[in-house]
C-alpha cells in the first residue's frame, strides 16, 4: 500500500460553528456486569464484565482471540444484548445502536458507489440535517481527517488507510460522545498504522471523545491508551488493568514506550501462554518490533 495521502498544509480553512468537541463530562460509558453467552455455545462469551470509561478516556482492550473483546464492544454499542448486566452511557441505559455511540471496525464498511465525502454525509441525511449544515459538517470532518482535498473520490481511488480515515470521519461527523473502534487499523501496513496512530492520538487530543478500542497489539495498546484492560478468556473478563501514564500525544520513539511495551507484554503473556495451552489456535502479543516503521518521512494524514 502506498502512503499517498495529503499533506496537512493543503487543508482548507476550518469552517465556523462545527461543534466536534464532545461537551465536557459527556461521553461515560459504564459496563456493569455484563453476562453474554451466544446461542448453541455452552461457555459464555463474557461473564460478569464490569467496566467504566470516564468521559474523554482513551481505554484500550487486548487479550487472546476469542476472549470476548469483540462481544464487549458490540454490547457496547447496543448492537447485542446481553442476558445479565447492563449498558450505561452518561446514566442513560444503552438498549440498542445510537448515533452517540459509533463505531469503527477493521473493515470500513464504506458503500462503494459513493464518494468519500458523500459516505461521510450519509449519516446526516438520514438524520434529516439541512444541506449547508451538512456541507459544513462534512467539510469540517474531512479537515480532521486530513482528507480535504479527497472528498469526492470513490472509495476505490482511496488508499487503506485513507478508507480507514473516511470510516473514522463518518463516525465523527455525527459528534458521538463515545468512539468504540474494533481493530480499526489491524489491515493496514505497518507505517500506515504508525502513521494512523499519531493522527487519531491528534484527533482524541481535538474532540476529547471517550474512545474504547480494540487491538491484538501491545505495541498499539501502549502508545494510544490511558488504560489497558488485559481480559481473561473462557469466559472473557478483565484480569488486569494497567494505567499508562505518559502524555498525549505520545512520542513512539520513546523509552518509555518500549519499556512499557515490555512491561505489558510481561504482564500478559502469562494469559496467553494460559489460554494457547487450552487452544488450538496460536496467538501471541505484538509489539512494536512487530509493527516496525516510524514517522519520518512518512507525510500528513492518518
Ligand atoms: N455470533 C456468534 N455465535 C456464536 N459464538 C460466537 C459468536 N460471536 C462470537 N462468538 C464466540 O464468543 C467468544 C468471543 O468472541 P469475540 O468475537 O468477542 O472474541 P474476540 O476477543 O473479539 O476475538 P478476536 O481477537 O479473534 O477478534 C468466542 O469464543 C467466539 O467463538
Ligand atoms: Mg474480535
Amino acid at each position: 500500500m502506498t502512503i499517498a495521502e495529503e499533506d496537512i498544509s493543503t487543508d482548507t480553512p476550518r469552517p465556523p460553528e462545527v461543534e466536534t468537541k464532545a461537551p465536557v463530562g459527556r461521553g461515560r460509558l459504564v459496563l456493569e456486569k455484563i453476562d453474554k453467552t451466544f446461542p448453541g455455545t455452552r461457555m459464555a462469551a463474557v461473564r460478569q464484565l464490569s467496566l467504566t470509561c470516564e468521559p474523554g478516556e482513551f481505554v484500550v482492550v487486548v487479550g487472546p482471540s476469542g476472549c470476548g473483546k469483540s462481544t464487549l464492544l458490540n454490547v457496547a454499542a447496543g448492537m447485542l444484548k446481553p442476558e445479565g448486566g447492563r449498558v450505561l452511557l452518561d446514566g442513560r441505559p444503552v438498549n440498542g445502536p445510537g448515533p452517540d455511540r459509533a463505531v469503527v471496525f477493521q473493515d470500513h464498511g464504506l458503500f462503494p458507489w459513493l464518494t468519500a465525502g458523500q459516505n461521510i454525509e450519509f449519516g446526516l441525511k438520514m438524520a434529516g440535517m439541512g444541506k449547508e449544515q451538512r456541507r459544513h459538517r462534512v467539510q469540517e470532518a474531512l479537515r480532521m481527517v486530513h482528507l480535504s482535498q479527497s472528498g469526492g473520490k470513490l472509495v476505490h481511488e482511496l488508499s487503506g488507510g485513507m478508507r480507514q480515515r473516511v470510516a473514522i470521519a463518518r463516525s465523527l461527523v455525527m459528534n458521538p460522545s463515545v468512539l468504540l473502534m474494533d481493530e480499526p487499523f489491524a489491515a493496514l501496513d505497518a507505517q500506515t498504522r504508525t502513521l494512523m496512530h499519531a493522527q487519531l492520538q491528534d484527533l482524541w487530543v481535538q474532540t476529547r471523545k471517550t474512545i474504547l478500542f480494540v487491538t491484538h497489539s501491545v505495541g498499539e495498546a501502549v502508545r494510544l491508551a490511558d488504560r489497558i484492560i488485559v481480559l481473561h478468556a473462557h469466559p472473557g473478563r478483565i484480569r488486569t488493568e494497567i494505567a499508562i501514564e505518559l502524555p498525549h500525544p505520545r512520542n513512539f520513539d520513546s523509552r518509555e514506550i518500549g519499556e512499557l511495551v515490555h512491561r505489558v507484554r510481561r504482564e500478559i503473556e502469562d494469559e496467553v501462554n494460559r489460554v494457547n495451552a487450552q487452544m488450538a489456535e496460536y496467538w501471541k502479543p505484538q509489539t512494536p518490533d512487530d509493527m516496525g516503521g516510524h514517522l519520518v518521512d512518512m507525510g500528513g494524514g492518518i
